[in-house]
């Protein structure tokens, strides 16, 4: 069984404005108007505009906000700068959140104030974080696009679990390239790394290879990956390197092997899924030039299905949480102590 059918179904909750709207799109708050907003989520919004009306944006930097809401039109009382003052306007039934950083506390104010929140990957940087958001008791989808993939969708429609030898995961992984536009990100400061975010391999599992953290949970049907084997090398000038990770299946193992390559001309990832059978190949190319049906529609489809009927995503609080502690158990395996520089 695929990982998703395995998740216990959440509960509808009400909601700001109760889960039931009929066929009127669903009003959300985008909090974020960075690059994922404006190259990924926003476009497709306005694609699912019988799904979705965008009616309260916010974003710290100045001026972000003001201009999005020009583009779709959003009213002046909709726009803010600090999402704690969003938060208490509520002219909106639901939460994109599209911050940089960790995710938590703005989630968990989100999801104590009865809203539905879809949350880009990761959910928070620490157990106690993500504890804070389990506490919320709230609807909260992650955005593992590649989860709702539709060629991930065909592999597992075709895959029994059990015969599974192998899922052997393979990225290469250049500095993000986006879709050329004529807007320019504001500058910002780099970021600060404390405790376990000090080590690039815990922040390489954290931002990007929970991707395939997440891919591999749902191809295998299990809630969370054991880490037995780690190994990094080639770090250098600050930046991440490469890290190899693997660990048991229920019927097998798997291995992910993430390098980040500054010079390398375009971003590719592999998957091969080798049962005793035959191989399911998966590949990956640049996520943000994606197609007319890509994982990202998908994913914002599934994130209406919960808010609307209360259908369990495939990767909610407790996968999220999951995915910080085999990002942990990385950690550990490399012998790197928590929280040491
Ligand atoms: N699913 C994917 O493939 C994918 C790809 C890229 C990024 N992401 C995730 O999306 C998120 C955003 O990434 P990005 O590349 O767009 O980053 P970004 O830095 O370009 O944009 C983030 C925006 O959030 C705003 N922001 C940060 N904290 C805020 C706060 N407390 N209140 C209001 N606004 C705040 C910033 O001002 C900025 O404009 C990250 O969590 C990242 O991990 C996911």
């Amino acid at each position: 069984m695929a990982g998703g059918a395995t998740q216990p179904a959440q509960e509808p909750g009400p909601g700001p404005q109760g889960p039931q709207r009929g066929p009127q799109p669903v009003r959300v708050a985008v909090v974020g108007l960075g690059r994922v907003a404006r190259h990924v989520h926003l476009p497709l919004l306005a694609k699912l505009h019988r799904l979705f009306t965008v009616t309260a944006v916010c974003d710290a930097q100045p001026g972000y906000a003001h201009e999005i809401a020009q583009d779709l039109r959003v009213p002046g009382s909709g726009v803010f700068r600090d999402a704690h003052s969003l938060f208490t306007c509520g002219e909106f039934d639901a939460v994109l959140l599209l911050t940089s950083g960790s995710h938590a506390g703005l989630a968990t104010e989100a999801l104590k104030r009865g809203y539905p929140v879809f949350c880009e990957k990761p959910l928070g940087h620490t157990l106690e974080e993500a504890a804070l958001v389990a506490e919320s008791g709230g609807r909260l989808m992650l955005g593992y696009m590649k989860q709702y993939d539709p060629a991930v969708t065909h592999v597992l429609e075709r895959l029994d679990p059990t015969t599974i030898r192998h899922i052997d995961v393979s990225v290469l992984h250049p500095p993000e390239r986006f879709p050329a536009t004529e807007w320019v990100p504001a500058p910002s400061a780099a970021p600060h790394h404390i405790g376990d975010r000090t080590h690039w391999e815990y922040r390489a599992v954290l931002d990007s290879a929970c991707h395939d953290v997440a891919l591999v949970r749902l191809l295998a049907g299990v809630t969370e990956l054991r880490v037995d084997h780690a190994a990094s090398w080639g770090a250098r000038d600050g930046e991440s390197g490469s890290l190899e990770f693997s660990g048991p299946l229920p019927h097998g193992r798997y291995s992910v092997r993430w390098h980040f390559l500054p010079d390398y001309p375009e971003y590719e990832e592999r998957v091969r899924v080798h049962t005793e059978h035959r191989t399911h190949e998966l590949s990956f190319t640049n996520p943000y030039f994606f197609g007319d049906d890509s994982g990202f529609e998908r994913e914002l489809m599934a994130f209406h299905s919960l808010v609307t009927e209360g259908k369990a995503p495939l990767s909610g609080i407790a996968e999220g949480t999951a995915d910080i502690r085999t990002a942990l158990a990385v950690l550990d395996v490399l012998g790197k102590a928590a929280g040491s520089a």
